[in-house]
């Protein structure tokens, strides 16, 4: 097991991370002294068992929540006591978000999707910068497709372009491919290991142990704290992986034809 110790060059350091949910005269402790460290340019992968504390840890790390106590720093800052009005500015400024069931709004463009979170900005360019991020999601042609003709694969594209479009520091993302067929999540984590490529920050939760295998480092949490964290070996690239389901896809059509009469 190997804990990173806490240092400046950790992007996020989060120590003793308690957090309490009372429930009439119920006390549920859904992180219970956890530490984690992230740094610059790593692919995270959170495992663990349902209500084990995942989605509360990525609350308090995506600054939508903060711990009943414990250290939270984020870029060296102390993000565990601040008010909603600063922790709104963090978000804003550093975080991009994936959901597992694409929250995207319904009636509303793909380009109008990715748009529309820009709009809390000062930002002059932001169409520009939506088209582009479409762009690098493989969704330049459908900019004015609504979610309900996007496949689940492409709305989950959509929202990935979202989060990418304010270029955040740290991409954050909660089951991501819990809605979406083998290969729908395969071009998913795709997208994910080329933007972690080119220098994105990523910490995803997921319970598929295949989709943890695409990531970096994987991080068990159960009962709210860290049991084990360990450098992914055998790492699955996404790309590999489509070019063997695509050969596959082949030798089973090529199999289906030669069961055919043979054409008169
Ligand atoms: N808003 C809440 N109020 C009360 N209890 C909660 C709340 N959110 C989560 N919990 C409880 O905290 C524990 C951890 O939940 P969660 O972080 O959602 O786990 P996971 O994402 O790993 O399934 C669970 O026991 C859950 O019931
Ligand atoms: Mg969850």
């Amino acid at each position: 097991m190997a804990v990173q110790s806490g240092n400046a060059a950790s992007m996020l350091c989060l120590r003793d991370i308690y957090k309490v949910y009372t429930m009439g005269d119920q006390e549920v402790r859904a992180l219970d002294g956890l530490n984690i460290d992230v740094h610059e340019g790593e692919f995270v992968a959170i495992m663990g068992p349902s209500g084990s504390g995942k989605s509360t840890l990525m609350h308090i790390i995506g600054c939508l929540d903060v711990p009943t106590s414990g250290s939270y720093k984020f870029d060296g800052i102390e993000v565990a006591e601040m008010d909603d009005y600063d922790l709104a500015r963090i978000r804003n400024q550093k975080i991009g978000f994936v959901f597992q069931g694409f929250n995207l709004l319904a009636r509303t463009t793909a380009l109008e999707n990715v748009e529309l979170p820009m709009l809390y900005g000062k930002r002059k360019d932001r169409r520009d910068r939506a088209i582009y991020a479409l762009e690098r999601v493989g969704l330049g042609d459908r900019l004015d497709h609504r979610p309900n003709e996007l496949s689940g694969g492409q709305q989950q594209r959509v929202a990935i372009a979202r989060a990418l479009a304010s270029e955040p520091r740290l991409i954050l993302a909660d089951e991501p491919t819990g809605n979406l067929a083998s290969l729908q999540s395969e071009e998913i984590m795709n997208i994910f290991q080329e933007l972690n490529e080119e220098g994105s920050t990523i910490v995803m939760v997921t319970h598929e142990p295949d989709i943890g295998q695409h990531c970096k480092r994987m991080v068990h949490i159960k009962d709210g704290i860290v049991v084990d964290d360990e450098a992914v070996h055998d790492r699955l690239m996404a790309r590999d992986v489509l070019v063997r389901m695509a050969l596959e896809r082949e030798e089973e059509l090529k199999r289906r034809a030669a069961q055919l009469p043979a054409a008169v």
